[in-house]
């Protein structure tokens, strides 16, 4: 069965979504040093441009990676996490994780609650999409890019087997 790519957001929309949320960034964080871990893969496109557009002084930017696919993942509600910051680089530090897209919520969640193990001063969350409709568990998005409906995203991080993370502009797949 082969798929259509349909445009869905364009690389002059992401960037200005990215530059409104890296001025809120900047308002709420001007004197709190912080920390932002970015959920690998998907997240890295983004992360590497937020970055770019933040005028405070990051501490450090670390990196987890969970894994969301799988049937455990379903019965569980939880994601395996393959890959985690060291655990003073958390410990009393305001934290923003940032993620492509928020699904189901239960790779975000299950990354929130493992950070707060090790006593973070606060977390939050920055995330480009949320795909509300999907949701499983609840999840509180405080720097949100897009909303999008249910469809399959590709593009800008965002894989299809491993595939399409390179396009500069979102989009879906359509199958023909
Ligand atoms: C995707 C995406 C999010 C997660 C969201 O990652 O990057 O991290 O799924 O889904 P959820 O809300 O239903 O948990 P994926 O596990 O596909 O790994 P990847 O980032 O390495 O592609």
């Amino acid at each position: 069965m082969s798929k259509n790519l349909v445009h869905l957001i364009s690389q002059t929309e992401i960037v200005s979504t990215t530059k409104r949320l890296a001025l809120k960034i900047d308002r709420d964080y001007q004197d709190r040093p912080l920390v932002l871990v970015g959920i690998l893969k998907g997240s890295f496109v983004f992360l590497a441009d937020l970055v770019r557009k933040l005028n405070i002084p990051l501490e450090n930017i670390e990196f987890m990676r969970l894994s969301s696919y799988g049937s455990s993942m379903m019965s569980s509600g939880r994601a395996k996490i393959t890959m985690s910051p060291p655990a003073e680089a958390i410990a009393g530090k305001d934290i923003i994780l940032v993620e492509d897209i928020v699904d189901t919520g239960i790779t975000t969640d299950t990354a929130i609650q493992y950070i707060q193990n090790f006593q973070p001063a606060s977390v939050r969350l920055c995330a480009l999409l949320d795909k509300p409709s999907r949701r499983q568990v609840p999840v509180q998005i405080d720097y949100l890019g897009f909303t999008v409906e249910d469809l399959f995203i590709v593009g800008y991080g965002i894989d299809f087997d491993q595939k399409y993370r390179q396009l500069p502009d979102i989009y879906y797949l359509e199958e023909e």
